[in-house]
């Protein structure tokens, strides 16, 4: 099949606009009948002792994402790492180990070390890929697909939420394995995986609102992103795409590390990017934004009508998101950070598919 833009500027505006799709057949995959169905032979979570999850890129920030669901929904202890590092680290692999590898190609050469690695150590590989016939799926004992479709786009975009919608999936079937959930809460947090779709369209029909912002970030020689708990790996995914698309210099920090360094950095030409929907770490989230706003800080806040209720004040802008349950927030926060380094990078007129220096699969070390 033939991949044009559809009618969009750029591939990524358009991969960016298709996720409610693409995720509603990636839910029509897996939730067959009664529950998750996995492709054969399936996983049994009750029979594994830990998880390594091992990725590069915006693949590692859905494997870091996914640390927090494994953790908290499953009782799960995850180890999560890059493959450059991973790879020369060479660390143990203990007996009752699974290891889980994420990568869109499937080709990724350090990805692909990585697995290799773990062979014959760990006690079962399994892979989520985009690309089904890749060598990172070929070489596990179960690949799971992301349905996604095909990503020209070199910064990722619908592989990342595709990739969060497949790990968020195992991480509720890890929770009912393992005897951490009823079958009415599965099918609760299913149920509302499912309306997400719906949701996103809602979130991307207020794309416009970000061009404003987008155009007065595009003047920032350095942007900071602070988020706490899930939202901490989407800080650090907002931070990648925009440095990425828009060549600006962009950090991430988990929020409670912000006074242990880039507080420093803090004046009225650095803008930062809170993204703190109004889950359990919510009111922790504003009080560093507070400390940032003291420090004459430019704060874009992204939240919930209920958190630009309670904290949007004074804020230099607030970007508000339709409300979700806390799980789901990840899937949907990725859209707005998205959005905000497409916008920017359109601003600064830079090459949005085709970045400098990058390609989209880095098979060679
Ligand atoms: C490159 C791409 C990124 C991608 C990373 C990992 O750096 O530009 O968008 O996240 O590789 O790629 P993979 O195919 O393994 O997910």
């Amino acid at each position: 099949t033939r991949i044009d833009k559809a009618g969009h500027k750029h591939f990524m505006a358009k991969e960016i606009a298709e996720q409610p799709v693409v995720l509603s057949d990636a839910l029509a995959a897996y939730l067959t009948g009664d529950g998750i169905a996995l492709p054969d032979p399936g996983v049994d979570f009750s029979r594994i002792d830990r998880l390594t999850m091992v990725a590069c890129g915006t693949a590692f920030y859905a494997c870091f994402t996914a640390k927090y669901w494994f953790e908290q929904l499953a009782g799960l202890p995850v180890e999560v790492d890059i493959a450059s590092e991973f790879r020369y680290r060479e660390p143990p692999v203990l007996p009752g180990t699974t290891a889980l590898f994420v990568s869109q190609s499937g080709e990724t050469a350090d990805t692909l070390a990585a697995l290799r690695y773990c062979k014959n150590k760990a006690d079962r590989i399994l892979s989520v890929v985009n690309v089904a016939e890749s060598s990172i799926a070929r070489e596990s004992d179960l690949a799971l697909p992301i349905h996604a479709g095909v990503e020209v786009g070199v910064a990722s975009t619908k592989a990342f939420t595709c990739q969060l919608n497949v790990l968020l999936l195992l991480a509720i079937k890890a929770a009912e394995d393992r005897g951490r959930l009823s079958a009415e809460d599965r099918d609760a947090m299913l149920a509302a995986l499912r309306t997400l779709p719906g949701v996103m369209n809602a979130a991307l029909a207020r794309d416009n609102a970000f061009e404003h912002i987008a155009r007065q970030l595009s003047e920032a020689r350095d942007i900071l992103f602070l988020g706490r708990g899930l939202m901490y790996p989407l800080a650090l995914e907002g931070a990648l795409k925009l440095k990425e698309i828009s060549y600006i210099h962009a950090e991430a920090y988990a929020s409670g590390e912000l006074k242990h360094g880039p507080i420093a950095l803090i004046d009225k030409t650095v803008p930062v990017v809170v993204m703190a929907p109004r889950d359990r770490l919510f009111e922790k989230t504003v009080s560093n934004m507070q400390e940032v706003m003291a420090r004459g800080g430019k704060v874009v806040l992204i939240t919930d009508a209920k958190g630009a209720e309670i904290a949007g004040q004074d804020v230099w802008h607030v970007i508000q998101m339709p409300e979700v349950p806390e799980i789901l927030t990840p899937l949907l926060y990725a859209l707005p950070a998205q959005l905000l380094a497409y916008h920017t990078a359109i601003a600064k007129g830079t090459d949005v598919d085709q970045p400098r220096n990058l390609a989209k699969s880095v098979t060679v070390e």
